[in-house]
């Protein structure tokens, strides 16, 4: 038995929409044959973007998608990527698999994608490997509205009317991929780099600054000290990684102990975000800084057969709770966390959807992206629920984790994790301020490495949950091991 209360009453924090984005970097098939196919493909596609991926994120509300990369981003020229497809200039992907980049998918495809996916733009801009006047240039290209070298060449690639783009993070890995710098320098280079990214017009752009690899305390102390003033957001990267970056584990076999490791390991966030947000708060303490975190997730070897360098892997059971774990932590530090990207969007990392052909899957991380998309633009709202430690002897986790929010339509909205592999709970909930009427529910469960195939897409999605009974001041929840669970209240 455990105990959970959810006050209604205290409304703690907006949970920004962008907390439930996206990331696609140029790397093995995310972009080509998951988002992009090209216009004379047979696979069914509007100006060569996949029908079948739209229409899939469309459905679990995409609110933000962050390009070009990761470490491609800080060797990627823009210029590379516009104009007439045969002149456009090709490249060696060095980070991923050494193939060729031939640039077919650039800037105005990318903003036509996310134009289908009526989400917001995120681009990161080069600062590792690219000029000042590069990323000046690319700013004009994109937003600028009048008369001008680059407005015309956008013109002169079919679209007159600027683009609207909030989001642009100067250097993507500065400490590393992006140029190996020290914090001193980057924070210097950024303050550069950043006085050429002008807005036009009424278009106002978000700029994020490059922060730390996961407990670099340093790297953010050095550069909000440096550079804080000139920054709306500094970004921050954490991977789940079972084991060692030499021999990270498989993403499907698995033992009990890797899962009670990568559900611990994950767990990490919620102390990497108080720390860093701590740390921000010294130099910014009228909290204007957010904190993005536009790189997490697992991180896997890759499926046996595959292309080391397109980090291709499965998902399972175990990444819904990954998932369903960040998710809750981020809604709960969403006075400071004003956007998350998951990477990455499509068969890379732990991705939502694994495409082969004109075939696409939704994985179980996916499933969950669904079921919390009502905390999109809703008030967290105060929480407690009491766990026990379940695990292993070296590795132990709560057994339950959670969070709650309330929309501007008044519902009540629940997302209930069990980390437990063998043990069910009945959860006690008293709500607050708030009568338990028409409830309705929805549980993803099944055996820890469980997880969808092209052969058998279906074996792992959310199904009716009915173990829920409203009491006098609440809800009693039976949730089985195993399991993601999403209740609304109405
Ligand atoms: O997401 C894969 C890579 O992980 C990104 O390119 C990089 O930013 C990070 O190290």
């Amino acid at each position: 038995m455990a105990k959970y209360v959810i006050n209604t009453l205290n409304r703690k924090s907006k949970i920004n929409r962008e907390i439930y984005g996206h990331f696609s970097e140029h790397l093995g098939r995310c972009i080509y044959g998951g988002f992009y196919v090209g216009e004379n493909s047979p696979i069914p596609n509007t100006k060569g973007i996949r029908n079948d991926v739209v229409e899939a994120l469309k459905k679990i509300r995409i609110p933000v998608l962050r390009w070009p990369g990761g470490c491609f981003a800080d060797e990627y020229h823009w210029m590379d990527g516009i104009g007439p497809k045969e002149q456009r200039k090709k490249m060696i992907n060095t980070h991923w698999g050494g193939v060729v980049e031939d640039n077919s998918f650039g800037t105005d495809e990318f903003m036509e994608l996310c134009r289908q996916l009526e989400c917001e733009p995120y681009i990161n801009g080069n600062l590792g490997s690219g000029t000042v006047k590069e990323m000046q240039d690319w700013i004009e290209y994109l937003t600028f509205d009048g008369i001008s070298p680059m407005s015309e060449l956008r013109a002169k690639n079919g679209r007159k009317e600027p683009y609207r783009l909030k989001y642009f993070c100067i250097g993507n890995e500065n400490w590393g991929c992006g140029g190996n710098m020290r914090p001193e320098f980057y924070a210097d280079m950024y303050r550069r780099y950043q006085t050429y990214v002008r807005n036009y017009g009424n278009n106002k752009i978000y700029k994020i600054a490059c922060g730390p690899n996961s407990d670099d305390y340093n790297w953010t102390e050095t550069v909000v000290k440096i550079a804080g003033r000139f920054m709306d957001a500094i970004s921050l990267h954490y991977y789940t990684v079972p084991g060692t970056w030499h021999s990270k584990g498989s993403s499907t076999k698995f033992t009990e102990e890797e899962w009670y490791i990568t559900l611990f390991k994950t767990l990490k966030m919620d102390e990497l975000i108080t720390k860093h947000t701590a740390i921000i708060r010294r130099y910014d303490p009228d909290n204007r800084i957010g904190l993005v975190v536009d790189e997490w997730g697992t991180w896997y070897d890759v499926e046996p057969g595959t292309n080391p360098g397109f980090l291709y892997q499965q998902n399972t059971m175990r990444d819904a709770l990954v998932a369903g774990i960040n998710l809750n932590i981020f809604n709960k530090h969403s006075d400071k966390v004003v956007m998350a990207n998951l990477a990455q969007t499509i068969n890379v990392l732990q991705a939502v959807i694994l495409t082969e052909g004109e075939k696409m899957l939704l994985t179980p991380t996916y499933h969950v992206f669904d079921m919390y998309k009502e905390h999109q633009g809703a008030e967290l709202v105060e929480s407690f629920i009491e766990t026990e430690k379940v695990g292993t002897d070296k590795y132990t986790v709560p057994n339950l984790h959670e969070s709650a929010s309330v929309n501007a339509d008044g519902k009540l909205h629940i997302t209930l994790c069990n980390l437990s592999l063998s043990e069910s709970y009945r959860v006690e909930t008293e709500i607050i301020g708030k009568k338990a009427e028409n409830v309705t529910g929805r549980i993803l469960t099944g055996k820890m490495n469980d997880h969808n195939t092209f052969d058998a897409p279906e074996t792992v999605k959310p199904q009716t949950f009915d173990k829920i009974s409203v009491t006098q001041n609440g809800l009693v929840i039976e949730i089985p091991p195993v399991s993601v669970v999403s209740i609304t209240v109405d």
